[in-house]
């Protein structure tokens, strides 16, 4: 990790072992290599090396609607809140392939919030930034995201938001007109603009607790006065250096509002 920190610039060194280890492993087993060595050599001088391991050591999975309980919390509790602001400003950190960022912008639109909002959608796998801008997802798992909108105060058909060919759904581009998808490293990158609120879901797990702190710093940073955070659903700021400097808004649903 400290290698690649060094010619590649991507952080992973205080990523958790546990985590790294088990994605190195799969890694190998697919890239057909017997040893980590191996691995390190061909990484190190071969750039698409490093591009196919990034694929694993980042993760790239997602949903729309995850945690339908989550996004229903943000409906009836956050965005009456983020109304009363003439524009809103919000941060999807670790958005991978973009079905939050969308999930989001529907939800937006039908609390008749998207014109005046801005979101900024932002992750370090560029593979899973481009799919996000493209918005296709597969048909097989929209079927998922339907019951997931359903449970999460979803006011529509969702086959409104989606052209389906083949065996994919085309969203609709215009949800995600004013999303701005970009490269931005929790790990090694500071705040870019001020926002009401920050979704950083399922990202956070795979850090240890000096790089949550950083992460969670950048987001207080960013958060504007009684902000909102969203987390994911096995993360917490309870044990964290910001534990005090935010306060739980619903808790179960892990959203917290920033305490100063
Ligand atoms: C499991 S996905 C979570 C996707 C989405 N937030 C969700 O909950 O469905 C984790 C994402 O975090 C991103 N990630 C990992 N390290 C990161 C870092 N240092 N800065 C920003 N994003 C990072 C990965 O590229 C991956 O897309």
């Amino acid at each position: 990790m400290e290698a690649i920190y060094l010619r590649y610039s991507y952080d992973f060194r205080d990523y958790t072992g546990a985590s790294q280890k088990r994605r190195v492993t799969h890694a190998l087993g697919q890239l057909g290599l017997a040893s980590i060595s191996d691995l390190q050599e061909r990484v190190l001088r071969d750039p698409a090396v490093f591009a196919q391991l990034l694929q694993f050591l980042t993760v790239p999975v997602s949903e729309m609607f995850r945690d339908p309980a989550y996004f229903l919390a943000l409906r009836r509790q956050v965005l009456p809140v983020l109304e009363t602001y003439p524009s809103i400003k919000i941060w999807i950190a670790g958005c991978s392939t973009g079905e939050e960022a969308y999930s989001m912008a529907i939800m937006l639109r039908e609390e008749g919030l998207l014109q005046r909002a801005q979101i900024y959608a932002t992750d370090i796998n560029p593979v899973s930034l481009e799919k996000a801008r493209q918005g296709i997802f597969p048909l097989e798992a929209v079927r998922g995201y339907t019951t997931n909108y359903q449970r999460s105060g979803g006011q529509r058909a969702f086959s409104d938001y989606y052209t389906a060919a083949y065996d994919a759904a085309r969203f609709d581009p215009s949800l995600c007109a004013d999303v701005i998808f970009a490269d931005h490293s929790l790990a090694t990158d500071s705040v870019f603009a001020e926002t009401q609120l920050v979704s950083c879901r399922n990202v956070l797990i795979y850090f240890n607790r000096t790089l949550q702190d950083r992460a969670l710093g950048l987001f207080h940073e960013s958060l504007c006065h009684r902000g909102f955070l969203g987390l994911g659903s096995k993360e917490s700021i309870d044990f964290s250096g910001y534990a005090t400097r935010f306060g739980p808004l619903a808790r179960d649903e892990r959203i917290y509002r920033k305490a100063s």
